[in-house]
């Protein structure tokens, strides 16, 4: 059995909050730590769901606090989007008061570079939030760009549409300048985009199925995905966009995911702030800023009915 040494990093959020637990039941998964970002709430409201969530669940990884601001502190970038997820992050469900309120005692850039430092070649780091952490961490130690294993990123639309404007996706917007330093590194990264995760839709009813299967912590998922769910009926018929599962599942199952190679610059001004952009491998253009730069993986196509059954299973395995 191939077995994953996992940091999350995470806005949680509520998609977040279903791939914290597909990482969490899958049984070829090692959750080394959870790393929060301040993204679909405050850094604030970010890590309480995360320390939420480790004792509603038993989860017996540490959480380190991260980055409350954008890695450029010049830019600024708006009140965080209640509309998606809540005023708590978590769809305006009551949650538990009773957990342990314990994070590591290291911010959460110095927590990635500690564990990934001893744990050389083998940890992944699958980021669904801001990049802030992962610029952060690279910025202090630029040589644990050769010691992971890999980075996977929920983030980005390629050839698609944005959700926070045409062209930019909400982890990508919410801090592209740090993006643009993680897409450049030289370390392996896949990018999960909105390419492939706008058409991994959970329906209503697969989600009251789970619930049905996967007691009372699927149940709990379903909770804090009706206010998700109301959300993204704008989009979708009675159903919800799994964003964060999905790059969980790369990490598991790659072959459900075609990809296609090429560096990846992010926009970080005008219009088309916070777009990113590959330039395919192979595909002759005049000199640019994609050249020297790492050719990293974006997914281009999914299995989307067989993702779902994988979040199905792992999830509802008790
Ligand atoms: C991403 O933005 C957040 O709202 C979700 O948690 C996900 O990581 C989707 O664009
Ligand atoms: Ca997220």
């Amino acid at each position: 059995m191939t077995r994953h040494k996992v940091i999350f990093d995470t806005d949680p959020g509520i998609d977040d909050a279903m791939a914290l637990l597909f990482l969490h039941h899958h049984p070829e998964i090692d959750l080394l730590g959870i790393t929060t970002v301040f993204g679909n709430a405050s850094i604030e409201t970010t890590t309480r769901n995360a320390l939420v969530l480790k004792s509603l669940w038993e989860i017996a990884a540490p959480v380190a606090r991260g980055a409350g601001h954008t890695f450029n502190p010049a830019r600024e970038r708006g009140e965080p989007p209640a509309i998606v997820h809540g005023d708590n992050g978590l769809g305006n469900v009551t949650l538990p008061a009773d957990f342990s309120t314990e994070t590591d005692p290291r911010p959460a850039y110095r927590f990635i570079i500690d564990t990934v430092r001893a744990n050389p070649g083998e940890v992944t780091i699958v980021a669904v939030g801001r990049m802030t952490n992962l610029a952060l961490a690279l910025g202090e130690a630029p040589d644990i760009a050769g010691l992971v294993k890999g980075i996977v990123i929920m983030g980005g639309a390629f050839g698609t549409m944005g959700n926070v404007t045409p062209v930019a996706e909400a982890n990508i917007y919410g801090d592209p300048e740090a993006a643009d330093v993680v897409m450049t590194a030289p370390w392996k990264v896949v990018v999960v985009g909105l390419d492939v995760t706008s058409q991994t839709v959970m329906t209503r009813t697969m989600l009251d199925q789970l619930a049905a299967d996967g007691g009372e912590r699927a149940r709990f998922l379903r909770d804090v995905s009706q206010h998700y769910m109301e959300f993204y009926s704008r989009f979708v018929a009675n159903g919800i966009m799994v964003h964060d599962s999905c790059a969980c599942v790369y990490l598991v199952a790659a072959e459900l995911f075609t990809t296609r190679s090429g560096a990846i610059r992010v926009a970080s001004e005008g219009v088309a702030d916070g777009q990113t952009i590959q330039k395919p491998d192979g595909r002759y253009f005049p000199p640019g800023p994609w050249d020297g730069k790492p050719s990293q993986l974006v997914c281009t196509g999914i299995d989307a009915p067989a993702v779902l059954a994988l979040i199905h299973k792992v999830i509802a395995r008790r």
